[in-house]
């Protein structure tokens, strides 16, 4: 294998030569360093799925052949590079005659080293590099030339970047990432600041403080601090300038966790979290000594400062590893060793780490990943064995574990909504709109497994504050609209935790009940049969009545307390022996539904035919819950009726409904319910129909009538076979 490296600390130069020699040949195989400065680190992190480059961890297994080095002639020694002598290199620095010379070798006076390998594209004009390569290899020229303008620019460099913005280079997109030039006094600063640089530690966060008096200097700083935010990569930078009214202060950051636009509004100063500006006002200045001032205000700023910095993100290791089984630890383990060679950031997202938090037990999780999930499918169904399901059309993928498990694997993605309350059309995306889409904040949290990001949480909305405040809390006013079913998943949440629903939230949920009609019966079933997965439904049937969900189902539902003891006593059931024999376990739905049969059975028959429609339940489900109402409206009375007239009732009505009225009817009842189980329902005559054929009836009404008035007879009267046939005898004689 031939590959292509260059230098540590990879600037757009490296990246740009880099990328060029490979697209010269691209046999070769692409590598750049772990360590890259900012700006071109975060121009791969955004175009990662569109870059060819490989790390050494990521580089496929073989053999190294031979070498191509650019953009240097000071190589960190790679093992896997240890005794390969086949080495070329193409540099534009001065030669310093580290490696043997040879023919393939370049050395050029170039302003950037990209320039001279763009050269060579040039004369290729089957190459097209589009407009993210020929961007890249831009920023290479940009960046060592100074935009063009140092001395050691040459007419090469310049004819080399018109070239790649004629093959699609693009300069509003190289200006998100490149450096502006400095201009004279603006390098003059920046050597005066470099002198007293110094840098804290506050609150977990790498903070460098620099100062000058730059009163003889009228230039913009912003700039500099820009450039020296990328020179230097602090957490947080902050440029503490004497000017002629005081200390002007600059600050930048790289992390959303220094908050400097809330610091400088509150000193005569604002701007946003990453990028502010203040001043601190010093009257004195003509007279006063510039460092005494200078420092005094370095003073304030730090004292100021810890308020501003968020606490470290929490790390979630520990708790995983009490919270989850060795199975689900030793899976994680596989996914982050996978998903670091490829280079692609995972995590669990939402309910997961939601249980995590709140010390619940984990019941399962799916991955998501920032990237492609089928990526990393094949690769961990390649390691590891078992069988890899695709769903292209989602970016999905579930992977069958040879253990008999499967995991889905699902890439970050963004989810609109074309109306409300449709199903949400989805686009492959970012963390931040993946975890944008969801419900409540509470679910929005995420932790990062792969490798030294291992249990990092990432919290992006605000869910932490939230699930330590006790509250559900919609992510935007749009979220019921959007997507209904929501309201339903918020009592869901506050009945599980005992939480509250924020006040906007509520607020929202009271506007936007009608979204309800909106959503089609299945879902709503879906979502009330979820409830009886729930310690405790009837917290939440009662909860959707009084917040007026239940009224948009239908306009009868209503919620009173002995449906409150019919619940108690549905849970507090033990399930005697007997009812193993019309129950089946293997079909057995009871636990999943129970508690939505007898809620919804409490209602005359019609409203419950009209739920059945509206919520589109499944046959089985609306028999057992009309049995039900029958029951309960019908039974009192059939009760004290014959043996042969319950049962003949009863046998019309699904076991299930038989079951859950036994458990709050009166005792009498049950009694009788359990003689129909135990022994009514397997009475009957020792005559059938052909014996009655044999006697001379016909087939039709009459044999009917027979049979069941003779069934009816053994349940009543107890026959015997003998007064069978005298009943038989006697009823034909009387021309029944
Ligand atoms: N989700 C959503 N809107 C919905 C349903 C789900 O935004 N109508 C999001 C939630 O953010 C949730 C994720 O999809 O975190 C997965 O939903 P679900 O499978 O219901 O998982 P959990 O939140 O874990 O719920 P539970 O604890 O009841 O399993």
């Amino acid at each position: 294998m031939d590959i292509i490296i260059t230098h540590e600390q990879a600037d757009f130069d490296a990246a740009g030569s880099v990328l060029a020699a490979w697209l010269l040949d691209p046999s070769r195989m692409p590598i750049l360093p772990k360590k890259r400065n900012r700006n071109l680190a975060s121009f791969i992190d955004d175009y990662k799925s569109r870059l060819p480059f490989f790390t050494w961890k990521t580089l496929p297994k073989g053999t190294i052949r031979r070498i191509l080095i650019t953009d240097t002639q000071n190589i960190a020694l790679h093992e896997r590079m240890e005794g390969v002598k086949d080495i070329i290199v193409w540099d534009h620095h001065p030669h310093r005659h580290i490696f043997p010379d040879r023919e393939e070798n370049i050395y050029e006076n170039t302003g950037a080293c990209t320039t001279f390998l763009v050269e060579r594209l040039m004369d290729h004009p089957e190459i097209h590099p589009g407009r993210i390569f020929a961007t890249l290899m831009l920023m290479g020229i940009y960046e060592d030339t100074g935009s063009l303008t140092y001395g050691t620019t040459t007419a090469r460099d310049i004819r080399a970047a018109a070239w790649l913005v004629e093959q699609g280079g693009d300069l509003d997109l190289m200006r998100r990432y490149v450096l502006q030039p400095m201009t004279d006094h603006q390098q003059q600063g920046c050597e005066l600041l470099l002198q007293t640089l110094e840098s804290y530690e506050v609150n977990g966060k790498q903070i460098s403080i620099a100062m000058a008096d730059i009163r003889e200097i009228s230039d913009e700083f912003s700039a500099v601090a820009h450039h020296l935010r990328d020179m230097l990569n602090p957490d947080g930078l902050i440029l503490l300038l004497g000017v002629k009214t005081g200390v002007r202060m600059i600050c930048r950051s790289t992390t959303d966790e220094i908050d400097f636009g809330a610091m400088m509004r509150v000193m005569n100063g604002g701007g946003h979290t990453r990028a502010a500006s203040g001043l601190i006002p010093v009257e004195y200045m003509e007279t006063g000594n510039a460092a005494d001032i200078l420092s005094d205000a370095r003073e304030k700023v730090l004292r100021a400062l810890p308020e501003y910095i968020k606490p470290p993100a929490p790390n979630l290791a520990d708790k995983m590893k009490k919270g989850m089984s060795p199975e689900q630890l030793k899976l994680i383990r596989l996914i982050d060793e996978t998903a670091e060679q490829l280079d692609t950031p995972v995590y669990i997202v939402g309910g997961v780490v939601r249980d995590l938090l709140l010390d619940h037990p984990v019941m399962d999780f799916d991955i998501v990943t920032e990237g492609d999930a089928i990526r990393l499918g094949k690769e961990l169904s390649a390691r590891y064995g078992g069988r890899l399901v695709l769903h292209p059309q989602f970016f999905t993928a579930k992977w069958e574990i040879p253990n008999g498990t499967s995991l889905d694997l699902i890439s970050a993605r963004s989810e609109s909504y074309e109306y409300p309350a449709a199903l949400p059309t989805v686009a492959m995306s970012g963390m931040k709109d993946d975890l944008m889409r969801r419900d409540f904040t509470i679910n929005t949290l995420a932790v990062r497994l792969d490798g030294e990001h291992y249990g990092k949480l990432l919290d992006l909305c605000g869910g932490l504050t939230d699930l330590e405040a006790h509250l559900i809390h919609t992510l935007h006013k749009q979220s019921f609209i959007d997507d209904p079913t929501r309201m339903f998943r918020a009592v869901r949440f506050e009945q599980r935790f005992d939480f509250e629903l924020e006040a906007d939230t509520l607020r929202q949920l009271r506007e936007q009940l009608e979204g309800v009609q909106l959503l089609t019966g299945q879902r709503i079933w879906h979502e009330l049969r979820l409830y009886c997965a729930e310690p405790y439904p009837e917290n939440n049937f009662a909860r959707i009545v009084q917040l007026g969900i239940a009224a948009q189902v239908h306009s009868a539902l209503c919620w009173t307390d002995e449906m409150e003891a019919d619940q108690v006593r549905f849970r507090d059931a033990k399930r005697a022996a007997y009812w193993n024999d019309v129950i089946s376990a293997d079909l057995d739905t009871t636990d999943r539904e129970g508690p939505l049969w007898i809620w919804l059975s409490s209602f005359p028959l019609k409203t419950v035919i009209e739920l059945g429609e509206r919520l589109l339940m499944p046959k089985k489900t609306q028999r057992i819950i009309e049995g039900l109402s029958q029951l309960r409206t019908d039974f009192p009375l059939i009760s004290r009726k014959s043996p042969s007239q319950i049962t003949f009732f009863l046998e019309k009505l699904p076991a299930e409904s038989l079951y859950c009225y036994s458990l709050f009817c009166p005792e009498s009842e049950k009694a009788l319910i359990k003689n129909y189980i135990l022994k009514w329902r397997h009475i009957h005559p020792t005559f059938t129909g052909e014996d009655l054929i044999e006697m001379g009836i016909e087939p039709g009404p009459q044999m009917r009538t027979l049979l069941t008035g003779l069934r009816a007879a053994c349940l009543d009267l107890d026959l015997n076979p003998e007064e069978e046939t005298e009943w038989l005898e006697m009823s034909i004689e009387k021309g029944l």
